[in-house]
């Protein structure tokens, strides 16, 4: 516990960190396919609508547990309340958090590891190495190895430098660029025959569906997802901000990033299927409904570059560079989980809890590997599904319940001395306690039936 802890230097900073754990593959590829596939603009409004009334209430609790505790997850759960029987309940949530972040890094590590290998492709056709690049997109077990084993690298060199020298450094210099690509992607792909189709599928909505409950429900896990919420990722990013930022004006400002950039990458992605289509590629299954899993990135669109010639080319690869970073932005906030309870909690240097989280995560991702029909769909529904929702509720109780009242208004008084007369803490306490939880527990409930 004597090791001093990391915190964000700057508001940008950490303002980029957090926008780029929430910013990831959920927003680039899940939003603009969740949007194609229930109704268009309709999903997107029902979607901003949910972030505000939803996500972001549950985004502040837990960015203020984390900033009051300036713990890990463990600890600040535990440390909220004196009594024994909430203390040791903290803690075992705390320790499912960590659990969890570490499951979805695996399975993340392993779709990263795909974006890195289409990417090595795209460098290799540039290159003329065409053997090396065929290799690169033909499924196998080895490629899959490679890809995991490098992307798993370069997020454990990343939380190995810190806070400050790794997280925040490479969040505000990757997340620029990331925004640059998408927009000069987007640039390029208007010019396309075929955009200007898939510009009115996603921005007319088809209000017939606003009020779908499958809708709601894909649009609310959504949220959660992207907003990196029921894990601890939030909280531990909370723990490193400064006492004199006003949180809920912090909070919020990542959340219109997150959702300026989905909605941006979905002006990318719907477009660049209708380009694909009318450049001949199919982008329709035989149910009539557009593609969109694993077969959107690595069929419909691979596919689209390679009628776009040599030009093709250079979009793959700022495309799949655009993924990766996507992808490396978020899996750091994962292991940062894991990696400073360990700090925190045992006499382990930072480099030595990043080797064994970060080996220890690669290890899962390797068993998913190796039964991928078995584990892959199985892993991402037991956490993404059923295990963020359950969380959410329990940071929302802890925040609403467990932490006191008073210590919840001093807490955001630092750094907002006139917070008790402002809208935020009119609302907010009662909402965390009773609505969101509620809403989440609905919204489970309909998912599970
Ligand atoms: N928000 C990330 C995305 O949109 C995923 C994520 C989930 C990151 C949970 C951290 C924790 O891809």
């Amino acid at each position: 516990m004597s090791t001093p802890r990391g915190q964000f230097s700057s508001r940008f900073g950490f303002i980029m960190a957090a926008a780029g754990s929430a910013v990831g593959l959920g927003n680039v590829w899940g939003f603009p396919t969740q949007t194609a596939s229930n109704g268009g603009a309709a999903f997107v409004l029902v979607y901003f609508v949910l972030a505000f009334l939803l996500a972001y209430p549950a985004l502040m609790a837990e960015l203020i547990i984390g900033r009051h505790a300036r713990a890990n997850v463990v600890t600040a759960l535990g440390s909220l309340s004196s009594n024994p029987i909430t203390s040791f309940i903290g803690k075992g949530v705390g320790y499912y958090g960590v659990i969890l972040a570490g499951l979805i890094l695996s399975f993340y590590t392993i779709v990263a590891g795909w974006m890195l290998s289409h990417l090595g492709h795209g460098i290799a056709n540039v290159a003329g190495m065409t053997t090396v690049s065929q290799w690169l997109i033909t499924s196998s077990i080895t490629r899959d190895l490679m890809g995991s084993v490098i992307f798993a690298g370069l997020t454990m060199s990343i939380i190995a430098s810190g806070i400050e020298g790794g997280i925040e450094k490479w969040s505000s210099r990757l997340m620029p660029i990331l925004m640059v690509l998408l927009v000069l992607l987007i640039a390029y792909v208007f010019t396309q025959p075929g955009a200007m189709t898939g510009l009115k599928v996603y921005l007319l909505p088809d209000l017939s569906q606003v009020l779908k409950p499958s809708l709601l429900i894909s649009a609310l896990g959504q949220a959660f997802f992207s907003l990196s919420l029921g894990v601890g990722t939030m909280l531990i990013y909370g723990s490193y901000v400064d006492k004199n930022e006003n949180l809920p004006k912090l909070g919020a400002i990542v959340t219109c990033v997150d959702l300026a950039i989905a909605f941006t990458a979905g002006l990318l992605i719907i477009p660049a299927m209708y380009v694909a289509q009318h450049s001949g590629t199919v982008i329709f299954n035989e149910a009539g409904e557009l593609i969109t899993e694993t077969g959107l990135i690595f069929q419909v669109l691979p596919s689209l570059f390679t009628a776009m010639g040599n030009t093709g080319l250079w979009v793959a690869i700022a495309f799949f560079a655009l993924m990766s970073i996507a992808a490396v932005t978020s899996s750091i906030s994962m292991l940062e989980v894991p990696v400073s309870t360990a700090v925190e909690k045992t006499r382990l240097s930072r480099l030595a809890a990043t080797l064994i989280m970060g080996s220890a995560c690669l290890a899962i991702s390797v068993l998913i590997i190796f039964n991928f029909d078995l584990l892959f769909v199985f892993v991402i529904d037991l956490t993404t599904k059923y295990s963020e929702p359950l969380l959410g509720i329990m940071f929302c109780i802890f925040a609403g319940w467990i932490l006191q009242r008073n210590a919840l208004l001093q807490e955001l008084k630092q750094g907002n001395a006139a917070i008790e007369s402002s809208l935020f803490w009119k609302i907010w306490p009662w909402y965390v306690r009773v609505v969101c939880p509620l809403l989440i527990v609905a919204t489970f409930a309909q998912s599970l039936s």
